[in-house]
């Protein structure tokens, strides 16, 4: 068998396998398009006998980049003894605070109990005493990103037979992650008696190794909304199996259990007056309280403010540019880690963008005055970048006053817009304003909640009477479709504009 030798460690793997899959779990890379060789961000530095360049990594890859051995691992096969280098990716910034106290009125556990936000691109986590302290947080990424950086991708992965893996790779995570935990407060794992995992209905779907083609086509009317307890061992939690695990309940294919517990987390619906909430990612969800009823959505935004299919965009993590501004019509740039910049992260693409409308380097078409425009060396946006971020700000912004125009109301009516989720902790909101990701109308009476999801994990984990009021909320709520919607498609043409 080849000898593969990886950042100087050797292992042996069998002739012809792809490297992408020869790196095995220790070493998997993020494959934002499943592998498909379209996103190019699987680069590796490659030396001994692989196969030739394809024509995608030609396309992908330059003259130079080529001659110095990079190469695409998703479509690079080993032929015989190879070595490999990977880039030291440093520690992604994980938002694990949320701005919700919890109180531990009714604990759903006796010794231990962890409260867990399982995200597309990220896992939060933290642990409790039932007295309601909290003994450690932690983040991992979340291992599934080598099926790609979208759920649509890992679904169809899924449905091709490899549900179990998907389920295990998640499970390990989680398992990991309840370890960090218990290490870092001095404590067992085995003492883990509960658990919240708070997710979107697809990963809740491939969590529980459940069937996930119900959320594959239209109607898409997701078959199982959760809203359940199960035990650690039967979703492969190794480390707590007797553990009892409670899935909150989803709204609808589209609108998870994390969009749940982030609404039970931000006190929204428990108030008289009417209020927004939204979570930007791959998805942009988004619900409003209107009259005691709660309408939600979710448009498909696509990753571009996770990082993913932009030319240079990464997640947060060393080496991402997450803030930009003028001063004196100059650019400044700040990279996380304050090193060398590697890539652009979503809050870095908003700010930018902002930037680089006011010097008139980029007019309100999108249009960019050259193409790609550098934001800091060698960093740069192009044109293909700025369209699809175009896209995902639309969408974002028409699905939010899509759910206004569909309650009745106008933006002068609603008291609040809650941002939740990582991407919206790093926002400049300003500038989110300027790029026209959120309605300007609201933006004085915009909240940032940080973790908001990990935040209601934590309540429905201390005060377990929260699970069947967040279950009737979840079952009450109305999901507007906005496919084929005449009102979203008018608000989608006019917010492509900046
Ligand atoms: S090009 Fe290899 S994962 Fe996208």
């Amino acid at each position: 068998m080849p000898k593969l030798t990886v950042n100087g460690k050797e292992m042996e793997v069998p002739g012809g396998i792809r490297l992408s899959e020869a790196l095995g779990h220790e070493h998997a890379l993020a494959q934002p398009c499943a592998g498909l060789g379209r996103c190019g961000k699987c680069r590796v530095k490659v030396t001994g006998e692989v196969s030739l360049p394809c024509e995608q990594e030609k396309k992908l890859l330059s003259v130079q980049e080529l001659a110095e051995g990079i190469r695409l691992a998703c479509r690079t096969f080993v032929l015989g003894d190879c070595s490999v280098w990977l880039e030291e990716q440093g520690p992604m910034e994980i938002r694990l605070e949320g701005n919700r106290t919890v109180e531990a009125e009714h604990p759903a556990f006796a010794k231990l109990g962890a409260a867990v936000d399982l995200g597309t691109t990220t896992l939060a986590a933290r642990l409790y005493r039932p007295d309601g302290t909290l003994l450690a947080e932690a983040g991992a990424p979340n291992p599934q990103g080598r099926w790609g950086a979208d759920v649509i991708s890992r679904i169809q992965s899924s449905m091709n037979g490899e549900r179990a893996q998907l389920a295990a790779s998640v499970a390990e995570a989680i398992n990991g992650l309840l370890e960090t935990l218990a290490k870092k407060a001095g404590e067992n794992t085995a003492s883990i008696d509960g658990v919240v995992i708070a997710g979107n209905t697809a990963m809740l779907y491939l969590l529980t190794a459940t069937p996930p083609d119900a959320l594959s086509h239209a109607p898409f009317d997701a078959d199982r909304l959760f809203g359940e307890v199960l035990s650690g061992g039967e979703i492969g939690l190794a480390s707590c199996p007797d553990a009892k695990v409670y899935l909150p309940r989803c709204m609808s294919a589209f609108v998870g259990a994390d969009i749940t517990a982030a609404l039970l987390a931000s006190g929204i619906c428990q108030g008289e007056e009417t209020r927004m909430l939204v979570d930007i990612g791959t998805n942009g969800e988004m619900a409003v309280w209107h009259d005691h009823r709660l309408l939600c959505c979710s448009t498909a935004a696509g990753p571009a403010f996770e990082g993913a299919g932009l030319s240079m965009g990464m997640t947060g993590a060393v080496g991402a540019v997450d803030h930009v501004r003028l001063e004196d019509g100059v650019i400044h740039a700040h990279v996380i880690g304050e090193g060398e910049p590697r890539g652009i992260c979503g809050s870095g693409v908003v700010d930018a963008l902002a930037c680089l409308l006011e010097t008139e380097d980029l007019d309100e078409t999108g249009l960019l005055e050259d193409d790609p425009t550098v934001v800091c060396d060698p960093v740069s946006l192009n044109q293909k970048d700025v369209r699809m971020v175009q896209l995902a700000k639309s969408a974002i912004c028409a699905g939010l006053r899509t759910l206004v125009n569909t309650a009745g109301l106008n933006w002068e009516k609603v008291a609040g817009l809650s941002v939740a989720g990582g991407f919206g902790s790093y926002l400049n909101l300003e500038n989110a304003g300027k790029i026209g990701l959120l309605p300007e109308e609201i933006l004085p009476r915009v909240r940032v909640i940080g973790n908001a999801s990990l935040d209601g994990a934590a309540l429905l984990l201390l005060d377990e009477t929260l699970r069947p009021v967040s279950e009737q909320m979840a079952m009450h709520a109305h999901t507007v479709e906005l496919h084929a919607n005449p009102v979203f498609a008018n608000y989608y043409t006019e917010g492509m504009l900046f």
